[in-house]
């Protein structure tokens, strides 16, 4: 008997029985193997980029989130264009708890830099017992790790004459001190001046007091609180735990920075890459469409630094040269185009991102990019133009004229389009025929839909032509965070596998939320300032990820029906890493019933009787909190391959099985 029917034979015996019981898939027959191909399973090349993230800065997702700063309106920018409660001094507090006193005020003559204006000007009369100064109580309160270290920094401009001895102070309530440090300023002048605090206690809600300890008058501007231990300890670097849930998942790539964020709240607003790079003091900050701030710490530098640390391709994302259509609100402007007379210039923006990215140090902006401390280029690749946009003439001259010039100039990155923000429908369809007249290599399909739609829509991609655009979908979440929601998205992932030679990438969206600035959900990762909470989603989108192939494997996995339809709560796919040579299989069960699924494993040449299995299992509900974040997660186990040919899924389960070949 081949191995084949040895395999299938319970199955096929059982299905002569029950006339109502049949076999999802066709079997396939096996030969001996050929070069690509397991046995008659021909194997399709597929793209091995298919899973990445998408950062988009929604939810407090940089300032106060990945971008590891402590303090929150540092360089007193907040207005309230940002919000409408915010001023120059929010989330800063006049400390004169001594019996001190004095005046504060804002200022902008004599700033750092114009791009940079305000800032505060402290005129002390008398210091009293324990100075005058400012407090900062971060993003929620400043989180604290005991025997940890903190980079302090602050510009300061003495306006008096003699030198003021300056004292820094991390501090709880009732009198706690968790460290502090003196300095006197010298001359007059902007100067910066830096420091470092050990942090004597574990705190979540410190708080930073800067106090001038002598009768003075001097301006304060810039700052800073950084941990010391960063993410690969970078400087101006990303909060550890969180960038380090982000490269768990080995995302392939990374859009970046959104979303709506890029093509922004009215033209004024889009977000501008030149604006993002350099000292951090000298970037324009602006509103961010999310209704807060963006201070632009976290730019342009750091996220091509961030994507090479994770090992993520960077896919940038710049704007049509619309701004989004829902500017304003629903009574709002809608999309503008930015005036033809400055397209010239804005393209000229878009090229210099290659170069910044890619150029030689001897170029203008790779020379910028070296000084920023990274002489090697980043190896962009990609570029994403447009996010969403509603496709109107306005539109599509722009991204035209942008994409022809990339494409002249830079023939060597891949240009991402866009077709709207829904998975069909006129922006859809109008996105795809001028995707199709302009051959876009890439076009992004964005969707946001309830767990069945995802059930259903496993074979999407099944029938899309082949000879076209390749699909990135660039943002696509299920509305919840639930096993159920996870579910549906791994069923829909292993339909993004089989047709892996058309869908080039695919990324869930948001990634990020501070679970006290949450503007939209659901999200991957929620966080507060001390920890974070991996969603289940986030769990599925590892096993996916690490779990990648580049070949498809078809017809591996056959699912006992018990009707004649298709039962869209069970999917499954098979990839070959050639890499490695393992076969990895996924099989998920979102049904509340155990599943039987016959793994044909003929003509794959597996090595050793033992096999891992990734489990990730729990009841429909069930969801990750941050007070309960591992309520559901993968675990582990070996497993032999004897017992594949008729294995259970459990119900409501993802099963990721990787078997060895080598
Ligand atoms: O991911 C959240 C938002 O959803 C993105 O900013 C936008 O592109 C989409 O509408």
């Amino acid at each position: 008997m081949t191995l084949i029917k040895k395999i299938l034979l319970p199955f096929f015996f059982a299905a002569a029985l029950m006339p109502a019981l049949v076999l999802a898939q066709q079997s396939v027959k096996v030969s001996a193997g050929k070069e690509q191909g397991v046995g008659q399973k021909q194997l399709k090349p597929i793209s091995n980029n298919l899973f990445g993230v998408f950062f988009e800065d929604l939810s407090y997702s940089a300032d106060g989130g990945l971008y590891a700063e402590l303090i929150q309106n540092r360089s007193f920018e907040y207005t309230p264009g940002d919000n409408k409660k915010w001023q120059p001094l929010s989330f800063w507090e006049y400390t004169t708890a001594g019996f001190g006193y004095g005046t504060i005020s804002v200022e902008s003559a004599q700033s750092i830099a114009p791009v940079n204006p305000h800032y505060v000007l402290l005129n002390i009369d008398d210091p009293g017992k324990e100075g005058v100064g400012i407090t900062n109580s971060g993003f929620d309160g400043i989180c604290l790790h005991a025997g940890e270290s903190y980079n302090f920094s602050v510009y300061i401009r003495q306006v008096s004459a003699k030198p003021v001895p300056v004292k820094v102070e991390l501090r709880g309530g009732k009198g706690i001190s968790y460290g502090q440090f003196a300095f006197k300023t010298q001359g007059s002048g902007w100067k910066k001046y830096t420091g470092t605090i050990k942090a004597a206690q574990d705190a979540d809600s410190a708080k930073l007091t800067v106090l001038a300890l002598a009768k003075c008058k001097i301006a304060i501007d810039e700052i800073s609180l950084f941990p010391e231990h960063t993410f690969k300890n970078e400087k101006n670097g990303m909060r550890a735990d969180l960038a380090q849930a982000i490269a768990d998942l080995k995302p392939k790539f990374m859009r970046f920075p959104g979303g709506c964020l890029v093509h922004g709240d009215g033209l004024d607003n889009m977000y501008r890459w030149k604006n993002t790079i350099g000292p951090v003091e000298l970037r324009q900050q602006q509103r961010n469409i999310w209704n807060y701030h963006q201070s632009y710490g976290l730019g342009f530098f750091e996220y091509f630094r961030f994507c090479e640390d994770i090992g993520a391709k960077p896919l940038p994302v710049v704007a049509a040269a619309v701004s989004c259509q829902n500017s304003g609100g629903t009574r709002g402007t809608g999309q503008k185009g930015l005036p033809l007379a400055e397209m010239k210039s804005y393209i000229r923006d878009i090229l210099d991102l290659i170069e910044y990215a890619n150029g030689p140090v001897t170029s203008k902006w790779g020379a910028k990019r070296a000084a920023a401390g990274h002489p090697k280029p980043f190896n962009l690749q990609y570029i994403g133009i447009g996010n969403e946009d509603k496709q109107t003439d306005d539109f599509r001259d722009r991204f035209k004229m942008i994409s022809n010039e990339v494409r002249v100039k830079h023939p060597e990155i891949t240009i991402v389009g866009t077709v709207g923000p829904f998975p069909s429908g006129e922006d859809f369809d109008l996105g795809w025929a001028f995707a199709d007249k302009l051959s876009v290599p890439v076009v992004d399909e964005h969707f946001y839909q309830k767990p069945g739609w995802f059930l259903d829509n496993n074979t999407r991609y099944d029938s899309y032509r082949r000879t076209k655009s390749k699909v990135y979908i660039g943002e696509y979440a299920s509305w919840g965070n639930s096993l159920l929601n996870a579910l549906s998205e791994a069923a829909f992932m292993t339909g993004l596998e089989r047709n892996g030679d058309i869908v080039a990438m695919a990324s869930y969206a948001p990634m990020l939320a501070n679970l006290s600035h949450t503007s939209w959900n659901p999200n991957l990762i929620y966080f507060n300032n001390k920890t974070l909470a991996p969603t289940i989603n986030y769990y599925v989108q590892q096993l996916f990820s690490v779990n990648q192939g580049d070949l498809y494997v078809p017809g591996v996995v056959k699912f006992e029906l018990h009707n004649t339809g298709r039962d869209s709560t069970l999917a499954a796919s098979c990839v070959k890493d050639s890499r490695t040579g393992d076969i990895i299989l996924k099989i998920v069960n979102a049904g509340g019933k155990e599943a039987n699924a016959a793994i044909d494993l003929a003509g794959i040449n597996i090595s050793g009787q033992q096999a891992i299995l990734d489990l990730l299992k729990g009841n429909p509900a069930d969801k990750n909190t941050i007070n309960d974040p591992k309520a559901v997660q993968t675990v582990s186990r070996e497993i032999t391959t004897a017992g594949l040919a008729s294995y259970v899924a459990p119900p409501y389960s993802l099963s990721v099985i990787r078997l060895k070949t080598k």
